[in-house]
């Protein structure tokens, strides 16, 4: 069965996913839902969803999504990356699943289980994938706002990590989605 993880977010120009407190209240603000359009698959969000087996989530982004109180979003399992955390709130036990240790090791025990084409999310995840050449795809939906701070994206690497273009987008004529590959 071939392994892959992958990543599909959402950044602003000057490359951050969340702002200084967390939010990503830029990510849902009327300038953008303002503009037209005829885009019913979240920009390309729903099919990627329907790829993927399961998600690797840091700790920071599950506890936010926890935070937003709302209908929990995702349909497959969610591992969860803490060292900190004990465990997994009762309200998401049969949900999210709590893994620690290193990333090869917590990638085995996610392969062991069945779960092989792999949604990573958070920037602190992403870059620690990245940092062991862990990441096969990215799909990045760049927003047209400097949020002049927040959560980075990507961190300090230890060497250059090459991608190939595979694909590129427009949506509502301001978000530009590309999507990559590692060479
Ligand atoms: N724009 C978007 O599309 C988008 C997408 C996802 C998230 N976000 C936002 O981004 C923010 C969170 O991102 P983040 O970069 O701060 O954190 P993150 O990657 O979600 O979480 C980082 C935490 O994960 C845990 N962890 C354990 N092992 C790890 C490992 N090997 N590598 C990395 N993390 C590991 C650590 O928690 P412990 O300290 O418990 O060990 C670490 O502090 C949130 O506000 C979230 O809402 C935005």
């Amino acid at each position: 069965m071939e392994k892959k993880n992958k990543v599909f977010i959402a950044t602003s120009l000057d490359g951050y996913i969340a702002d200084r407190n967390g939010g990503l209240d830029w990510l849902s603000s009327d300038w953008l839902e303002s503009v037209p359009s005829d885009d019913n698959t979240g920009m390309g969000y729903e099919p990627f969803v329907e790829s993927i087996d399961a998600l690797v989530m840091g700790r920071t982004t599950f506890e936010t999504v926890v935070g937003f109180g709302v209908p929990w979003p995702y349909k497959k399992p969610v591992f969860v990356l803490s060292n900190t955390m004990k465990e997994i709130p009762d309200s998401h036990k049969d949900k999210a699943f709590l893994v620690k240790g290193e990333l090869k090791e917590v990638l085995e025990h996610i392969h062991e289980k069945g779960y092989y084409n792999l949604y990573i999310d958070g920037g602190t995840t992403v870059s620690s994938f990245l940092k062991e050449g862990l990441i096969d795809e990215m799909i990045l939906t760049r927003i047209p706002i400097l949020l002049g701070g927040g959560h980075p994206l990507f961190y300090e690497l230890p060497k250059r990590v090459k991608f190939k273009l595979l694909e590129s987008k427009v949506y509502k004529n301001q978000i530009v989605q590309n999507h990559y590959k590692v060479v």
